[in-house]
């Protein structure tokens, strides 16, 4: 008990949180409701709130947890949905004591159901300023591009003018890559990353989740990215490893969703410890924590079972978590 008030009190920032993953059931059965949008009929987990969570305890896969994901955000209409959504999750994030959020968005995935980027990016960011008046939280959004749609359509939304104002007015400061891993490797998307790093927009990628380390590889060498999501493949390459280790670039290490997912098959297995003997930089996150069963403090604590880290260790880990972070040197100062 009193570890987990340490924990607690630690000054954690997270950095891999997709807001779209903080909808719970009972509330997408809610929207579903209000915004009259029919959920599928054909898969009997639609039945309830409860069915729908029971689901959520037996994903094989990404791929089988993100057929329910872009489902369910369906259901996500107004900018009121996607701010209530927001800081429901905010609230959370709060209660585990976290001080900095980095969150990540899916605009693809609401523009192609007629949902304007505008409208998803006023709900988030007013979400983002009461987070910040409100829970003393300081936020930073990130906009993720969808791995498994065609190149060119990352391209065009990365070219509307709607996305390219969000990014001059510093609502939206960086860019990120994610949806489903396998045959889908970060160089398909160099352009992308080219025109945004450009615009000195933040960059980083999902990579080593279920695909193997070269993706991490060609994340850093062909993106350029300054930062990896997930990369629990890189101790399987010793080489890469020690190259990310020196550069001190930060993983966002999510340990409950790799199990959920079946990326591993305990918090255990999770390369905790390989990282933190090779010297390299992470963070602990939710991912997606109405689907994963915790949010930031839970995979805190599920690491700490697991491993036993020392007061040492942990003050290392989250001091390595702001120091990584994107926001401003000034707010790293107060947070350290
Ligand atoms: N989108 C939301 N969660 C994700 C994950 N864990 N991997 C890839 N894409 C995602
Ligand atoms: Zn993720």
């Amino acid at each position: 008990p009193t570890f987990h008030a340490f924990l607690r009190a630690l000054p954690k920032c997270e950095h891999h949180m997709h807001l779209e993953g903080a909808l719970r059931p009972h509330i997408l059965f809610q929207l579903a409701s209000k915004n009259n949008i029919t959920l599928p009929q054909d898969d009997e987990a639609f039945a309830s709130p409860e069915s729908l969570l029971s689901r959520y305890q037996r994903f094989t896969s990404l791929d089988d947890f993100l057929h329910y994901y872009y489902i369910g955000m369906s259901v996500l209409i107004t900018a009121s949905d996607f701010e209530d959504l927001a800081w429901d999750y905010f609230l959370h994030a709060s209660a585990d004591g976290v001080a900095h959020a980095e969150v990540f968005f899916d605009p693809q995935a609401h523009v192609v159901r007629a949902v304007t980027y505008s409208t998803v990016v006023d709900g988030f960011s007013r979400a983002c300023k009461r987070a910040e008046s409100e829970l003393g939280i300081t936020t930073i959004l990130t906009s993720c591009f969808l791995r498994h749609l065609p190149v060119q359509e990352s391209l065009d939304l990365f070219d509307d003018e709607e996305v390219q104002k969000s990014y001059r007015d510093g609502t939206v400061t960086g860019i990120g890559l994610d949806s489903s891993e396998m045959d889908f490797p970060p160089e398909l998307f160099v352009e992308l990353f080219a025109k945004a790093r450009k615009q000195g927009l933040n960059l980083t990628a999902h990579a080593g989740e279920e695909a193997p380390a070269s993706y991490i590889a060609t994340a850093v060498s062909d993106l350029r990215v300054t930062r990896i999501d997930h990369g629990i493949a890189l101790p399987s390459s010793p080489d890469l490893l020690s190259q990310i280790a020196a550069s001190k670039m930060l993983l966002t290490v999510c340990p409950l969703s790799n199990v959920v997912l079946r990326c591993v098959d305990t918090i255990a297995d999770v390369p905790i410890r390989k990282l933190l003997d090779a010297g390299v930089q992470f963070s602990i996150n939710s991912d997606d924590p109405a689907y994963f069963g915790g949010h930031c403090l839970d995979n805190h604590v599920a690491v700490h079972e697991a491993f036993d880290l020392s007061v040492d260790e942990w003050v290392g880990i989250v001091r390595a978590g702001i120091e990584g972070s994107w926001c401003a040197t000034e707010r790293k100062g107060e947070l350290l």
